[in-house]
């Protein structure tokens, strides 16, 4: 199996946890969109869902293969949301924001009664942090806000390059028009604590650990398809 092969599997595994009449969280990146793609052929059968996508990328993509969309305003509340991830630890809490949607998948996965996540194996680790953490933020005083998330690191024993990240040479800017900061701490002992430093630091919209939010992983690996519990 080739990782492509992998997505597919977890993606089609998590399909079986979609019923009829669900509100759906439809999350971002190449593993979410091989669940869009799955999931727009049984729209196509006759699965009655409504879609509530993390990106205006995922919006495309469900508009372009027929998923049926609302906005989050429409449908407040969700059943379910299936989202892919940059890394799994055993406990379920993830790194997300490798695409750029963090905050809209934050917020989505919220609304939600439960998540599920869909990986390859490559994304599981023992402890957070191999992937640098990407941290949303207001452009207004970005260069402040860099500087105020090294020191709070640097308080919680974490350091490293927190580089803003830039996209076709102009810098990234989110669905929602922040900018991310790419944190390079290294392994991340307590993902609890950093997360509610970074919540606590003034230009900070909202930071990449996804901690209790998650209660099912599906990971896909060469020898077939787990599922962790949270
Ligand atoms: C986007 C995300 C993605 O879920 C994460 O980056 C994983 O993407 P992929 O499935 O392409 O590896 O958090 O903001």
């Amino acid at each position: 199996m080739d990782a492509r092969e992998m997505k597919i599997k977890a993606a089609d595994t998590a399909l079986s946890y979609v019923e009829d009449g669900m509100r759906l969280g439809i999350g971002t990146g190449s593993t979410a969109e091989e669940f869009v793609r799955l999931l727009a052929e049984r729209v196509a059968d006759g699965l009655s869902v409504v879609g509530v996508p993390t990106s205006e990328r995922t919006a495309r993509l469900c508009v372009e293969l027929g998923v049926p969309l609302m906005s989050l305003d429409e449908l407040p509340e969700l059943d379910l949301t299936i989202d892919g991830a940059d890394e799994v630890d055993g406990k379920l809490s993830l790194i997300k924001g490798g695409g750029g949607a963090l905050l809209r998948e934050k917020i989505v996965a919220s609304a939600s009664s439960r998540m599920i996540v869909i990986a390859d194996e490559s994304k599981v680790v023992e402890t957070l942090g191999a992937f640098k953490l990407p941290i949303e933020v207001n452009p207004f005083g970005i260069v402040t806000t860099r500087l105020a998330v090294e020191r709070t690191a640097a308080r919680l024993g974490l350091s490293g390059a927190i580089e803003i990240r830039r996209s076709g040479g102009s810098v990234f800017t989110t669905d929602g028009g922040h900018h991310i900061l790419d944190a390079s701490f290294g392994r991340i002992p307590d993902a609890e604590a950093l997360a509610t430093a970074l919540n606590a630091i003034p230009g900070v919209v909202e930071q990449g650990l996804f901690i209790n939010m998650a209660s099912i992983a599906i990971i896909a690996g060469a020898a077939g398809v787990r599922t962790l519990k949270a």
